[in-house]
Parts: structure tokens; C-alpha cells; sequence
């Protein structure tokens, strides 16, 4: 279970007819689950927790579930051909099928949501065990992703009926520092961030927390527009990225020729100590974008002075930016799957709630050196 610490954006939670108190999951449906959560484990830090699959009575996929302190991670694959999981990997590639979220009534939110528009994807649903029962229930959202969402508070065990204990004989390897889920953003298709937007705020109850237009995210060559969605206690925020007209192809339009489609561009995970977080990563084989050394120049003079050491930062790629109520500090992956789709974010933020406006248009050239040589741009 994963209920995130964010400070409260507002007082209406009372009123808020969809209460979300966290992430509770992000599932992946990949090609190979016991691969990848080998990788997750090595490379992220995060440890063995449950699976399902034919030995417990799942026939057609199988899941293996890691977890580190927030955040869990659920890696799922198809072992037949013929149903969503296969043909989800076909079309997409590894990517995020499911943000799954934490609800203390499964069942009112399927029918705050479904009542207000939102489309079907599971029907409120008790699943039990020794440990007690969990209820799921889900709707759909951009592209073939889904949100679940799950009431465990009738549920003792480790994960969800229907898994068992998952524990890895080989090792058990070191966390490095990940702590929660800060943001999960989408890439949406031309024209429908605001239709999305809309289905945030109407369906789910969410604000718009800040906007980005082209004119703020574009380079030379390419630019997108963006808006954060966050619910009522902000404890789940969703930015929401559509391309923009620019000379050359934008990251957006490489990532939805590359996905097939609209889906999940990053997942930000939360860090107490980004140097420490993003060094063991690097250790591990995790590989970064870089900025030109020059960004470090006068990044001093951009977001005034901050508490850690410039050497590091310089030396990690990690990039600072400071609001009205802080500053944050953040790193981006390049994306973790051969195709040039889902990436993930490692931020810390001292303060600040935004997302790093004043780094966007490194971030984009960087991008951009990428897509160039893939030949994307
Ligand atoms: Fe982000």
C-alpha cells in the first residue's frame, strides 16, 4: 500500500467525491515479467514481493510484484497468445497498462466516475482470502491504460489475494533510496490534452494545477504543451502532454509513432538524497540524459543558493529549478525499453511543488540528441 506524503493544495477534501489517499501500484505489461523484475531489482533497488500466475490459478499471465519502501511496481506477462496482456505487448511494447490508486471504497469510486462519464474497465470487484478481502474496480483512460482502483483496508497479506509470497533466493539487493510515486505523466495526441483535462476534472474531480504552453517548452527545433491535473488533497498529480507545432518532430509525436498510441510517458519517483539515489543508479547501469556542463555555469545565479555541493549534481546530470516555495531537484532516465517510449524520473524536492519549468528547454535539446540519432527528429 502506498500513501504518499504531499501537502494538501486545498480544503475540499469533505466535498471531493473521488477521496484518493496515494498510489497504490503501477503495472507494467512487459514481454518477459521475470526478466524485468529482475532488472527493476537490480538496477532500482527494489525487492521481491509476490507473483501470481498458472500456479496459483492464473492460466494466461503471469505477475511478479517488487516493491521499494512507496512504491510498488507489478511486471506482467502473458504466457498465451490471444488475450489484452499479448496484445497489449504487441501493439506497445513494454509500458504502463495500470496506474492503480488507493481508495477507501472501490465501489463509489466506479460509480462517482462511471456516473460522470468515465468508461468501464472493471466492475467493483471482491477478491478474499485468509487475509481478509480486497475490492478493485477500474476505468479507462487515455490510450489502453486503465486506472484500478483498490480498497485494502479489509486486506492484511502482502499484496492482493489471488498472489503468494514471492521471495528471491539469489539476493536481496540494496535499496537506493526510492521512496514514492510524485507524478505519473501522459503523452496525449494532437488536440486532446484539454478533452483530458476535462476528463480530470469532471469525471475525477481533479484541478489544473499549472499550464505549460508551447511558448514555455519549446527549443529550436521542437515543443509540446502540458497542464497538471492533481486531486483534491494532492497527493496524486497527473501532467498531461500533447505535442505543439515546431520545425521538427517533438518528443510527443516520437513517443505516440513509437507507443502506438497515447499512454504513460514518465513516472517521477521521490528521493530524500538524489546524489545518493542517482550515483547507486548509475552503479547499476541506469543510464541518464545529460546536459551540456555549461547548464552548471550560472545555475547558482538561476535558483539562488541550495544546500547540496554543484560538483555532484555537475557529475550526475542532475538538474536544479526553484519556485515561489522552494527549489527541486531532478534527473531523467533515458527510456528503459527499446523503443523510445517510457522513461522515468528521479526528483527531490526541497519546497518547491512545481515540475521544473526552468529546466524544460535543457531537458528538450537533450531530448532531442537522442531522437536525433535514432534518427527520430
Ligand atoms: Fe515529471
Amino acid at each position: 500500500m502506498s500513501i504518499q506524503v504531499a501537502p494538501k493544495i486545498n480544503s475540499q477534501a469533505q466535498t471531493d467525491f473521488l477521496p484518493l489517499l496515494g498510489t497504490d501500484y503501477v503495472e507494467f505489461y512487459v514481454g518477459n515479467a521475470k526478466q524485468a523484475a529482475h532488472f527493476y531489482m537490480t538496477a532500482f533497488g527494489f525487492q521481491a514481493l509476490a507473483y501470481a500466475g498458472p500456479e496459483t490459478g492464473m492460466k494466461e499471465k503471469a505477475s511478479f510484484v517488487v516493491r521499494q519502501n512507496k512504491l510498488t511496481i507489478v511486471l506482467t506477462t502473458p504466457i498465451l497468445t490471444n488475450n489484452e496482456v499479448a496484445d497489449h505487448v504487441y501493439k506497445h511494447g513494454d509500458g504502463i497498462k495500470t496506474i492503480a490508486l488507493v481508495v477507501n471504497d472501490a465501489t463509489s469510486a466506479w460509480e462517482e466516475t462511471t456516473k460522470r462519464g468515465a468508461k468501464s474497465f472493471k466492475l467493483p470487484t471482491t477478491l478474499e482470502d485468509n487475509n481478509g478481502t480486497v475490492v478493485t474496480s477500474g476505468i479507462h483512460i487515455y490510450g489502453d491504460t486503465v486506472h484500478v482502483f483498490v480498497e485494502r483496508k479489509n486486506y492484511h497479506g502482502i499484496f492482493m489475494p489471488g498472489f503468494r509470497k514471492w521471495e528471491n533466493e539469489y539476493f536481496k539487493p540494496k535499496d537506493t533510496g526510492l521512496l514514492y510515486v510524485d507524478h505519473c505523466v501522459g503523452n496525449v495526441g494532437w488536440n486532446q490534452m484539454n478533452p483530458w483535462v476535462k476528463f480530470y476534472e469532471n469525471v475525477m474531480g481533479f484541478k489544473n494545477i499549472l499550464s505549460f504552453d508551447d511558448n514555455d517548452i519549446s527549443t529550436e527545433y521542437s515543443a509540446l504543451m502540458s497542464k497538471v491535473m492533481s486531486n483534491g488533497n494532492g497527493y496524486v498529480k497527473f501532467p498531461i502532454n500533447e505535442p505543439a507545432e515546431g520545425k521538427k518532430k517533438s518528443q510527443v509525436e516520437e513517443y505516440l509513432e513509437f507507443y502506438q498510441g497515447e499512454g504513460v510517458q514518465h513516472v517521477a519517483m521521490a528521493t530524500n538524497d538524489i546524489v545518493k539515489t542517482v550515483t547507486e543508479l548509475r552503479n547499476r547501469g541506469i543510464e541518464f540524459l545529460r546536459v551540456p556542463s555549461s547548464y552548471y555555469d550560472d545555475l547558482l545565479e538561476r535558483v539562488g543558493s541550495i544546500d547540496e555541493d554543484l560538483t555532484p549534481l555537475k557529475e550526475l546530470g542532475i538538474l536544479v529549478d526553484r519556485d515561489d516555495e522552494g527549489y527541486l531537484l531532478q534527473v531523467f532516465t533515458k527510456p528503459v525499453e527499446d523503443r523510445p517510449t517510457l522513461f522515468f524520473e528521479i526528483i527531490q524536492r526541497k519546497g518547491a511543488k512545481s515540475f521544473g519549468k526552468g529546466n524544460f528547454k535543457a531537458l528538450f535539446e537533450a531530448i532531442e540528441r537522442e531522437q536525433a540519432e535514432r534518427g527520430n527528429l
